[in-house]
């Protein structure tokens, strides 16, 4: 069964009480639920995670790439300046779908620019936690199953 990775960035464990008019009010328990109900239907083998640690997720991406695992990215704030994810993010021959649950483009300027988007497969914004299950589908589409 293909693996994947839903890597999730800073601030994303205070889902639910974190801006619920921005970030809805399902909590991250119920994310790791939906990832895992949505990889089990599609036939992926999904594990989430998630971190503060810009360190943690950078090794996280060299776990998938030498595992051959597929990623579902959530970098969070990383997403507009961390040139350390992007050339992590660069370095992977597995599909990486980027994932937002709000849509940046319509935030704040500075969530305007992704740093990511030039390097993944492809991006989803703005559906909420749906988001993550489009992404999963995405991944599936991409790995043919
Ligand atoms: C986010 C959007 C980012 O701008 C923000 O810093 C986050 C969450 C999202 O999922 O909508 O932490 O990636």
């Amino acid at each position: 069964m293909a693996r994947v990775l839903v890597l999730n960035g800073p601030n994303l464990s205070r889902l639910g009480t974190r801006e619920p008019e921005v970030y809805g009010h399902a909590t991250y328990a119920d994310l790791v639920r939906e990832c895992e109900e949505a990889g089990a239907s599609l036939g992926l083998e999904v594990e989430v995670r998630q971190t503060n640690d810009e360190a943690e997720l950078i090794a996280w991406l060299h776990e998938a790439q030498d595992t051959g695992a597929a990623v579902v990215l959530n970098p969070a704030a990383f997403t507009h300046y961390s040139y350390a994810l992007r050339d992590a993010c660069a370095m992977l021959t597995t599909p990486l779908v980027e994932v937002h649950i709000s849509n940046p483009a319509a935030r704040e300027e500075f969530r305007h620019t992704s740093v990511i988007s030039g390097v993944a497969t492809g991006t989803i914004a703005g559906f909420g936690t749906d988001s993550y299950r489009l992404g999963l589908r995405a991944v599936a589409s991409l790995l043919g199953r």
